[in-house]
């Protein structure tokens, strides 16, 4: 993050405490459908418009590690296959057999020579070429190299590893401007996967988002947790183009001496001075959220299992501690930070019981919980707003809110 940048949002979070109301010119943002929750209809949007077009973080390059490492993800609705070539270069495939239509791998990770169809053994090399064939002479005027696995776009903005389904999608790089330039003090290459953990929750996936794009509930969900450490009062808000956003929270001045340490002195060295003096968090449009911090951090991914199932993963990444294990202070803050989640995740489950009760009517947030109001009208916009049922839509409020780029 740039000195421009870091100087414009330490006047903000200053300002903030000063604030008595909402901004003079900021709109009243109009309630949040409640069917966007509970309705098939507007899920199958999502699946159809959403998910396939959109740039999905998927793994991380240490996760395939070696040539034949492979991956399997089905989050999205149509499993894909991540796998890392002789040529060392990581690539994504549809797991589907160009027989008939057998999945290529049925596991969930592992290590392959080759990729070969349990259904009638059709073999794939780990660059997707069809180079092996049973009875291949009584396929009449079969051709190998018409019939290699079909791929799926698969780019890497530091380690991270992202694919997206459509063809016509703008780079990933591209894609996410202005992060990448934002978290470059960071240096996202040199980052490594802790590890990954995953659940279930009991939820719509949105419902889960919207959870970590405010601090509006730390002082009732997190009262003895992360509201001891941070001032909600002192919270500014970038929402930037394509959905994605930034939040950046003031840490109380009693806990300011040391924060950013408890790494046992392992940090990311390069880091500048926003995530050693206030809390940062992202969300990566659509389904990413991250608290980013300099002795290490996690993604937060949500995915749709069904309309009221998210699978949620927690993916931490740390700077290089060298040789053997993750250090014990780096693993004492993946657990201190678990406590966190639960109190946020123990409370989604009734949540959206709550949101298929005929006594939700819809959703009216405030100027502190804009980044949710920013993330749902990306969301119409990715599926296009004259596909969604009126009584569905959000009505688009917060396009002058949107971050200038060149505004300092
Ligand atoms: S479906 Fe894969 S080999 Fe037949
Ligand atoms: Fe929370």
């Amino acid at each position: 993050m740039d000195e421009r940048l870091s100087a414009r949002i330490k006047r903000e979070i200053e300002l903030e405490f000063q604030r008595r109301a909402a901004p003079p010119d900021f709109p009243a943002l109009s309630d949040v459908p409640a069917g966007r929750y509970t309705d098939p209809a507007f899920f199958e949007l999502e699946r159809h418009h959403l998910w396939s077009r959109s740039w999905l973080m998927v793994a991380h390059r240490e996760e395939l590690p070696a040539p034949g490492s492979f991956r399997l993800c089905d989050e999205t609705g149509h499993p894909i296959l991540l796998v890392r070539g002789q040529d060392k270069r990581i690539r994504a495939f549809y797991n589907t057999c160009r027989h008939r239509g057998g999945p290529v791998v049925r596991e969930a990770a592992g290590q392959a020579r080759q990729l070969r169809c349990a259904y009638h053994s059709w073999t794939y090399d780990l660059e997707g070429q069809l180079i092996a064939v049973p009875d291949e002479h009584d396929f009449v005027g079969l051709d190998r190299s018409c019939r290699a696995l079909i791929p799926v776009r698969c780019e890497t903005f530091g380690g991270w590893v992202f694919i997206n389904e459509d063809d016509a999608a703008p780079p990933l790089l591209e894609s996410l401007a202005p992060i990448p330039e934002e978290w470059s003090d960071l240096e996202p290459s040199k980052l490594r996967f802790v590890e990954r953990q995953s659940f279930d929750l009991a939820c719509n996936w949105k419902a889960a988002m919207d959870a970590f794009l405010e601090v509006y509930h730390l002082k009732h969900i997190h009262p003895n947790t992360v509201n001891q450490l941070l001032d909600p009062r002192g919270t500014t808000m970038g929402l930037l183009p394509g959905g994605h956003s930034r939040m950046v929270s003031a840490v109380r001045p009693e806990r300011r001496d040391g924060y950013g340490g408890g790494g046992g002195g392992l940090e990311i060295e390069t880091a500048g001075e926003i995530p050693r003096i206030a809390n940062l968090s992202y969300t990566l449009f659509p389904n990413l959220v991250t608290p980013l911090d300099v002795i290490g951090f996690p993604f937060l991914l949500f995915w749709p299992r069904d309309i009221r199932t998210t699978r949620f993963d927690v993916v931490w990444f740390g700077p290089n501690w060298g040789d053997g294990e993750v250090p014990d202070p780096l693993r004492s803050i993946l657990r201190l930070f678990d406590g966190v989640l639960r109190e946020d995740t123990e409370n989604l489950p009734w949540i959206q019981r709550s949101l298929e009760s005929p006594g939700f009517r819809g959703m009216p947030l405030s100027y502190q919980e804009r980044r949710i109001y920013h993330f749902h009208e990306a969301i119409d916009r990715a599926i296009g707003p004259e596909k969604i049922p009126r009584s569905l839509r959000v009505e688009p409020h917060l396009g002058p809110w949107i971050e200038n780029q060149t505004q300092a």
